[in-house]
């Protein structure tokens, strides 16, 4: 296929060059978005009397069948093409003729690129958006199925307090309601036009800039082109927020790929998304939740590639840059099922209650209730802090729990502890006493999910 800029000044590339630079292989992914653009731009021409009603009318007739054609698979993307700019181009003149050759004025492949970018990324968000949307969904129906599930939580993976299952699902609906914020916020910055800014210094015709804008649904134009057509931050933002959100999802699988073993068996995740093990036939492993876990280095790696490229380039557009779709286009996709399975495993898991209530008898998981009992008999909180560590010395050395301690073994350590103790140390009531604001209490729990239930109310019609 013909290069744009094959003309008499330019020798021949070699092939190696035409396999370094083609870029088709990855940016043919940005078709729709190409040819929504070029038909938004063709308008914008109409508009400034550079091309008449009737050639715009053409030339928006063939684009949207040269799309509808790729859609449907009839029109194949020729892999020989230097672009997709290159390849909707070339089509068009040979539908066309002769007129499909004032497409590309008052434009250039550096703003048409931005362009096709900013659009792609702005669709993207929105999936997204609302795919995390589905996922805390489910995380509050799973939520109030289990309502009653209490287990130990963990700091240093060593039993720490009794919480609700509830409470610590849910800190991950928080984590991904932030993650819906950012993308939000980082939308703003997407939704910026920069059609018209030209190669970088803008352009002699008197084009409507922000009419092309409105087309094509941007919130504004750019105010300066050679920002425009030389700034990937937009898309850095993108990656960014899509590592957080990878981190979050991430460390959500790696706790259910623990619970889910047999040393813990709190929970178990459906056979739908386990496999098996070609030699070990009893084997069901995480593999889902293990990619989920892995995908997360790569998305990392994404982001770190990219402003990597965009460090010490000079201004306006350089050929870098060309690199900075891939690494997007791969997390996108990774994200995108990753956020699927992941709200099916949740949807589908299976919590094991028996087991989670039995792992709080062990590990002295109301340790801090005891000191708080002893606070409130007027000791001293480092005070009180000591006497318990001592208590719960004795029991381990007599292979006992605070709640089987007698209260004679208690009066020796220290004389105001009454046979109230056992109501105050036992661990359903332990939780039911945790009333400061976002606590693991029942009816904290109840609290928390009428604000993530409203606060997804208010983001609904964000969805687009
Ligand atoms: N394929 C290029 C890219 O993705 C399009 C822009 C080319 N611009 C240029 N001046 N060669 O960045």
């Amino acid at each position: 296929m013909k290069k744009l800029w094959e003309n008499n000044l330019h020798g021949e590339i070699s092939e190696l060059t035409a396999m370094l630079n083609n870029s088709i292989g990855i940016d043919k992914e940005l078709y729709p978005y190409d040819i929504e653009g070029s038909i938004a731009h063709i308008k914008s021409l109409n508009k400034a009397n550079i091309v008449s009603t009737d050639e715009a009318e053409m030339i928006v007739s063939a684009l949207s069948l040269i799309r509808t054609e790729i859609d449907e698979g009839k029109l194949i993307i020729d892999e020989n093409a230097e672009d997709i700019h290159s390849f909707v181009e070339n089509i068009l003149i040979e539908r066309v003729g002769e007129v499909g050759k004032k497409l590309h004025t008052a434009r250039s492949r550096n703003d048409q690129v931005a362009l096709d970018f900013r659009m792609y990324l702005k669709d993207k968000t929105h999936i997204i958006h609302s795919l995390l949307f589905d996922m805390i969904d489910v995380i509050i129906k799973i939520s109030l199925e289990n309502k009653t599930a209490i287990l130990p939580g963990y700091t240093h993976l060593k039993r720490a307090q009794a919480i609700t299952y509830s409470h610590e699902l849910l800190s991950f609906a928080n984590m991904f309601l932030r993650d819906m914020e950012r993308l939000r916020d980082g939308y703003k910055r997407i939704d910026v036009c920069p059609i018209g800014s030209a190669a970088l210094s803008g352009t002699t015709y008197n084009i409507d800039r922000q009419y092309e804008a409105e087309l094509l649904g941007f919130k504004k134009v750019s105010e300066n082109s050679i920002d425009s057509v030389s700034d990937r931050d937009f898309a850095i933002e993108f990656m960014s927020n899509i590592s957080i959100l990878s981190m979050h999802m991430s460390r959500l699988a790696e706790q259910m790929i623990i619970f889910n073993t047999q040393e813990f068996d709190f929970i178990s995740i459906d056979d739908k998304f386990t496999t098996g093990s070609s030699i070990m036939p009893q084997k069901k492993n995480p593999d889902t939740l293990e990619l989920i876990r892995g995908k997360t280095g790569k998305i990392y790696g994404g982001l770190i590639s990219l402003l990597t490229t965009m460090k010490g380039l000079p201004l306006a557009y350089n050929k870098d840059m060309q690199e900075d779709k891939e690494v997007v286009f791969d997390a996108v996709k990774n994200i995108t099922i990753c956020i699927k399975v992941l709200t099916e495993i949740i949807n589908t898991i299976k919590i094991n209650e028996d087991n989670m209530r039995k792992a709080l008898d062990e590990g002295f998981v109301n340790a801090t209730d005891l000191a708080d009992y002893l606070v409130k008999k007027g000791i001293k909180f480092r005070d009180a802090y000591n006497i318990t560590a001592n208590i719960v010395h004795t029991c381990i050395e007599k292979n006992t729990t605070l709640d089987k301690l007698p209260l004679d073994e208690y009066k020796k350590f220290v004389d105001v502890i009454e046979n109230d103790i056992y109501d105050e140390i036992n661990v359903r009531h332990c939780i039911e006493k945790r009333v400061s604001y976002g606590s693991t209490s029942f009816e904290s729990v109840k609290t928390q999910i009428k604000n993530i239930e409203k606060e997804l109310n208010e983001i609904k019609n964000w969805l687009g």
